[in-house]
């Protein structure tokens, strides 16, 4: 299936929209506080679905990736981009933004909101491989581990449940309960969900913590930063959405982590 994607607006305007993009379907947790925020604003999303996930792929793959796709969002007029995935942000918002001149947000794990916020002084990090171990994490770690231990987490195979609609599924619920096992045998009091995907797990992983641990993830600082950064106020609303995956499967997918309503194309970049 490849029909091919309409220009949603050339030249700046009151329709050019603010371009949000994840690896797949996780960023839509990112664009619900974005649309919290600025309910007027046009929204268009592209997951990369068909390349999802990024976590274990090369640091080229993602920044290949990263560029296409911005460079896309770009060309349909687009006059903020977001990047809704930590693990993008951390391989290749620099390169983005040395191409690009319009503004572009992009987020990185919760970290420092969970630090300051910790009783217990231990804080857990879930998160890909690849933000875990990158440049970004290590300067976060430098800043807020003197008095708290961070302790770093990487959670294979739950992007991949996220992207299939297991939210509850007896096999995410095994590898939520592997992973959990060590910030909370250490004592955290938080966990940052450093990954977009994980806020669709919101509900699972606070069952299995219990209410004295403090989920905590990036989504609204996104949105306020987004809000800020807005060159020009948009008007009408509405959102489209984009795939490079398989277009049944992500009707079915933002039909739920979205809305039934949710308009989804096929995109061949
Ligand atoms: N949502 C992406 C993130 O925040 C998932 C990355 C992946 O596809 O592995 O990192």
């Amino acid at each position: 299936m490849s029909a091919a994607a309409a220009p949603v607006a050339a030249t700046p305007g009151p329709s050019a929209p603010i371009a949000v993009f994840d690896s797949g379907v996780g960023g839509l947790s990112v664009l619900r506080a974005i649309r919290d925020r600025l309910p007027h604003e046009p929204l268009l999303y592209v997951a990369d679905s068909g390349h999802a996930p990024y976590g274990d792929r090369d640091l080229d793959f993602i920044r290949e990736r990263s560029r296409a796709i911005v460079a896309w969002m770009v060309a349909q007029g687009a006059k903020e981009i977001v990047v809704a995935c930590n693990t993008a942000t951390v391989v290749s918002v620099a390169t983005l933004r040395e191409a690009h001149t319009v503004p572009i947000v992009a987020l990185e794990p919760a970290i420092k909101p969970a630090a300051e916020g910790s009783m217990s002084h231990v804080i857990g990090v879930l998160a890909t491989s690849r933000t875990l171990e990158s440049p970004a994490v290590a300067r976060l770690q430098q800043e807020y581990g003197a008095h708290t231990r961070i302790v770093l987490q990487p959670c294979p195979g739950l992007v991949e449940q996220v992207e299939h609609g297991e939210l509850e599924s007896a096999v995410t619920s095994a590898l939520l309960e592997r992973y959990l096992a060590a910030p909370i045998a250490a004592g955290a009091d938080h966990l940052v969900l450093g990954c977009t995907h994980y806020a669709f797990l919101r509900d699972r992983i606070q069952a299995l913590v219990g209410p004295g641990v403090t989920l905590v993830d990036s989504g609204d600082a996104v949105a306020r930063q987004t809000e800020r950064r807005l060159p020009y106020a948009g008007i009408g609303g509405g959102e489209r959405f984009f795939t490079t995956g398989d277009l049944r499967e992500a009707r079915a997918r933002f039909a739920s982590l979205w809305g039934s309503d949710a308009d989804v194309s096929f995109l061949d970049v």
